[in-house]
């Protein structure tokens, strides 16, 4: 069965983080695109994590959500 869930990223700083893209290392997860695609310091925003397993046994990943100034952020 397809699990979903609700992923929140917090930016604490004082610059917004303008973010690109969002993607996964395995086939077993999917991302939806940034409900905000712009955080502004301090605020937060939201994307939706789809995990489908196409295999028995665990399964690790890694999202990589890129930013337009700040680099790329690891999610596991
Ligand atoms: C996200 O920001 C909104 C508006 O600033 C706030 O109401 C909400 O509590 C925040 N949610 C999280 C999970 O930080
Ligand atoms: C992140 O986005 C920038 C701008 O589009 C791009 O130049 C860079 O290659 C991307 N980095 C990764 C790791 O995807």
């Amino acid at each position: 069965m397809p699990k979903m869930e609700k992923v929140y990223l917090n930016n604490p700083s004082s610059e917004e983080i303008c973010l690109i893209s969002i993607s996964a290392t395995t086939a077993h997860f999917h991302a939806s695109f940034f409900q905000n695609r712009i955080i502004p310091a301090g605020g937060n925003t939201s994307f939706d994590v789809v995990f489908l397993a196409r295999v028995v046994g665990s399964v690790e990943n890694t999202l990589f959500i890129n930013t337009s100034h700040h680099g790329v952020f690891t999610y596991q």
